[in-house]
């Protein structure tokens, strides 16, 4: 059992650049940032400002600079390609704008796929799954048959169904319209706090932030509470 104080995600003096030469321009300057178990954080911040960048480094996407990332226990900076990819597959959920679901496999599949990944299959939770987030009559269907919503939806039950233990995610409604986005993004958390899942979410909207437990404000290639 997890308790609420222990750190799921921890961020220290984490620096990035991109470009070189004249074009290099440090995106972070400096980050600490601490994400309890089970919490959710809406991290917020103007284009530009570094959000999906920090995201990804906190996937182990890609390197830091400088600085280290502590993720349920394990510094990622220290890993290899393939300890990251472990990572990936059985720590981490990553969810972006735009779906990312495996056109060629129907909606069961997709949902199916990720947990498989990570040695957690388990029809009985992927079914509860697809019934919560309404995809039950489009189990066969493939991603191009599917809304934006529902394919969202997908993406959501895909990422839950592997049981990870932190979500990061990405303006994951930012495709969507604004009611759609709003019942997505519900559905996703209602989830999210049912599991004790912890959550980083980029959003550009205040009013979507709002629903998480925190609010995180990148500015100048800083964190500021
Ligand atoms: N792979 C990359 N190569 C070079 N520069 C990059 C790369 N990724 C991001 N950048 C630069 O880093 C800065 C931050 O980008 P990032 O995508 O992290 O911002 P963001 O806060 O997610 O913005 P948005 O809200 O528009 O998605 C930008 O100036 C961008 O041009
Ligand atoms: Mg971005």
């Amino acid at each position: 059992m997890i308790g609420k104080g222990v750190g799921v995600l921890t961020l220290t003096n984490i620096t990035k650049s991109w470009g070189q030469g004249d074009a290099r321009q440090q995106v972070l300057r400096g980050i600490d940032f601490k994400l309890a178990a089970g919490q959710s954080c809406a991290l917020t911040g103007e284009s530009g400002s570094g959000k999906s960048t920090l995201l990804h480094l906190a996937a182990g996407l890609d390197d830091a600079e400088s600085g280290t990332i502590i993720l349920d226990g394990q510094d990622v900076t220290a890993l290899n390609d393939a300890g990251r990819a472990a990572l990936r597959r059985t720590t981490v959920g990553v969810i972006f704008q735009q779906f990312n679901l495996i056109p060629s496999l129907n909606v069961a599949a997709n949902i199916a796929f990720q947990a498989r990944l990570a040695n957690r299959a388990d029809p009985a939770w992927a079914d509860a799954l697809a019934r919560r987030l309404g995809l039950s009559e489009h189990l066969r269907k493939y991603p191009e048959q599917l809304s934006g919503g529902q394919q969202q939806r997908v993406a959501i039950g895909r990422t839950l169904a592997a049981r990870p233990k932190l979500i990061l995610a990405d303006e994951p409604t930012g495709n969507l319209d604004e009611d759609t986005g709003t019942r997505v993004l519900d559905l996703m958390l209602e989830l999210v706090r049912e599991t004790g899942t912890t959550l980083l979410m980029v959003t550009h909207s205040g009013r979507l932030a709002d629903l998480l437990d925190r609010r995180a404000h990148l500015e100048r290639g800083r964190i500021t509470p």
